[in-house]
């Protein structure tokens, strides 16, 4: 068995498959093997046929589809032409990450792992199922899996497990060294790189447009329990263009008060500068950070202090306390046997990386700067659907958010960090710039004329289909039928104006189903299973495309069901017949989904 060189690729959205990696690399390390942790994308994947150990990571994203790191990895493992016996030196193992409401459930490793023995290799384990729905997370599965793991890498006779992580204060080496400057530079180098240097390419996540935001203005009614945003943004002369079905992403910012109480709970002086250097060829310096940088904008736009924090945070900080009481609570937070406990107080009530913090201040106050970026994960941009076209708006971009916040047993409500930081912007008070950038189609429509769409969706799922209808009626396209859902239509009913100046003018059929005005719940599949004969015959006779979107949990399962119904009550077909029929409109792209949890 070769245990020398392991090499750990990760293919990660949202970043739990790269701590979770970063893990494996260090649990390697403990037990002497040498180990690579690298992202899929990023390495060069004709050497795999050299490789003797190899351990993938995977999540799976959407509705079973592999996250944006993994992509370009994921085309080339399936080219037609690679030889069976490609990987016949490859001893391989596959660790998945997913959630199993999801009917495509961990659908990337599985099928990844079909194809590695397609091509020669030898599994070492059956494929390790990661379930975010698991009141442990996904580590539930993953801590067994990795004991058996390295069963099967070390063999009958492991070496002794090096389990000196060094006294208190030494921990493994941290990513990055950061080093203070004495004086505030003069000329504010964080200015300079607002400016983009490719004027030519258009705006992406290395070189964000900085968006004027024209207005953000709450688009339901006073009684309603969410604050739901109509946000607008200037992009003339940005480069940026977007067609119906594309998503914006945005970066957005903590908020100044948790930014000032985690410079105080670590002794970080906001305005002070430093340079941060990698300590490992293979680790980059995050995207558009500038050198120097002020510690402000470090916490307040680079480290995502209000999400929940992972394992490894609790091992690294245990590693780090200086205080042994502490030291003691964190370490047994970050053992398998305290997975439990860890769950109740942290990850259920929806606990921050700032609040822990708070609730350790003797460790906060001993984090070496130096290990901010191993502690604290990277802010994620955010997507949403535009809900506006070009053609109808030019150079305008609109989104609908809802503002997300929600109670747990914890005092403070727990708030989505994009949609408040979005709603907290107020044009009016003065300029207000968001970092964005465009993304092509979650959704794609069809480019033949004369081509009906239906599309679904209730809530906030309506934004990608008022852009499709402008799109489509800038165009002449009438055939445009849309379900649209909400709880009152003197609350939640968005655009209501609009559907009926359209409706009136014949370019739109619009069925509503309003979910609380009545005794019984009415959802958008009571509507369409009532209009079950002209669904079938717009998909069957006319050859419609179909399109889903929005937010509720078990809404995409509960259309899907009722579309099958109508397949075999209206279309006279089988029960398996009705799920080929459907399976069939998957695969040319004629249905269509964007679901958000
Ligand atoms: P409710 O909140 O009254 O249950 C937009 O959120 C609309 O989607 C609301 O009217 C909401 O109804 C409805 N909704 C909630 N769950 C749904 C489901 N499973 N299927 C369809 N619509 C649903």
């Amino acid at each position: 068995m070769p245990s020398a060189r392991l090499l750990v690729l990760f293919g990660s959205q949202t970043g739990t498959a790269q701590d979770v990696s970063e893990r494996l690399g260090r649990e390697a390390r403990r037990r002497q093997l040498s180990c690579r942790v690298q992202a899929l994308d990023s390495y060069p994947v004709v050497n795999l046929i050299n490789e003797p150990l190899v351990i993938f990571v995977c999540a799976t994203t959407g509705q079973g589809d592999p996250p944006d790191n993994m992509k370009s990895f994921w085309r080339f493992i399936f080219r037609r032409s690679l030889p069976s016996t490609a990987l016949c030196q490859m001893d391989f193992a596959v660790l998945g990450l997913g959630d199993s409401s999801y009917t495509k459930f961990n659908f990337i490793a599985k099928k990844l792992h079909r194809r590695l023995l397609q091509l020669g290799g030898s599994a070492l384990l059956p494929v390790c199922l990661g379930d975010d729905q698991h009141e442990l997370g996904p580590d539930a599965a993953i801590d067994p899996w990795l004991q058996d793991l390295w069963e099967k890498v070390l063999g009958p006779h492991p070496v002794p497990l090096n389990l000196d992580l060094g006294p208190p204060g030494v921990p493994w080496p941290s990513k990055f060294t950061l080093q203070f400057l004495k004086d505030t530079p003069s000329l504010d180098p964080e200015e300079l790189c607002v400016a983009r240097t490719d004027p030519q390419g258009p705006p992406s996540e290395l070189q964000p447009f900085l968006a004027p935001m024209v207005s953000n203005q709450r688009v339901t009614g006073p009684s309603h329990f969410q604050d739901v945003r109509l946000i607008e943004f200037d992009v003339s002369d940005s480069g940026i263009s977007f067609a119906a079905g594309d998503v914006v992403l945005i970066q957005p910012e903590n908020m100044a008060s948790h930014v000032q109480q985690f410079c105080q709970a670590l002794g970080l002086d906001p305005e002070q500068h430093f340079t941060l250097q990698p300590r490992e060829p293979g680790v980059a310096c995050p995207a558009r950070l500038p050198q120097p940088c002020s510690m402000r904008r470090l916490v307040s736009q680079y480290l995502d202090i209000a999400s929940v924090p992972r394992r490894s945070f609790f091992e690294l900080l245990a590693c780090l306390s200086p205080h042994e009481l502490e030291r003691e609570k964190l370490r047994e937070f970050s053992s398998a046997q305290g997975q439990e406990e860890l769950c109740e107080y942290c990850t259920r009530p929806r606990r921050t990386v700032l609040e822990v913090l708070c609730d350790f201040p003797h460790t906060a106050a001993a984090v070496p700067p130096d290990y901010l970026l191993d502690l604290v994960p990277l802010i994620r941009p955010r997507a949403f659907s535009i809900a506006s076209s070009l053609r109808a708006h030019p150079s305008r971009l609109q989104i609908l958010v809802a503002v997300v916040q929600y109670r747990t047993r914890l005092r403070e409500p727990r708030r989505g960090l994009c949609s408040s930081w979005l709603a907290s912007l107020d044009p009016a008070q003065g300029p207000v710039r968001v970092p964005l950038w465009v993304r092509s189609g979650g959704l794609t429509f069809p480019k033949m004329p004369d081509v009906p769409v239906i599309m679904v969706g209730p809530g906030t799922g309506v934004a990608p289909f008022r852009a499709a209808i402008q799109e489509r009626v800038a165009q002449g396209e009438t055939g445009n039928v849309l379900f649209f859902g909400c709880r009152r239509r003197d609350q939640d009913f968005y655009w209501e104006a609009e559907w009926k100046q359209l409706q009136a003018r014949g370019c739109l059929t619009l069925v509503t189903a309003f979910s609380r005005e009545q005794e019984q719940k009415m959802y958008v599949q009571h509507r369409l299973r009532a209009l079950g004969p002209l669904v079938w015959e717009l998909l069957d006779g006319r050859g419609a495309h179909f399109y889903l979107a929005g937010n509720a949990k078990y809404m995409p399962a509960n259309v899907c069901d009722t579309l099958l119904s109508i397949f075999r009550e209206e279309g006279g077909l089988s029960g398996p017949d009705a799920a080929a029929y459907l399976a069939q409109l998957q695969r040319t792209l004629r249905f269509q989904t964007e679901t958000w949890a």
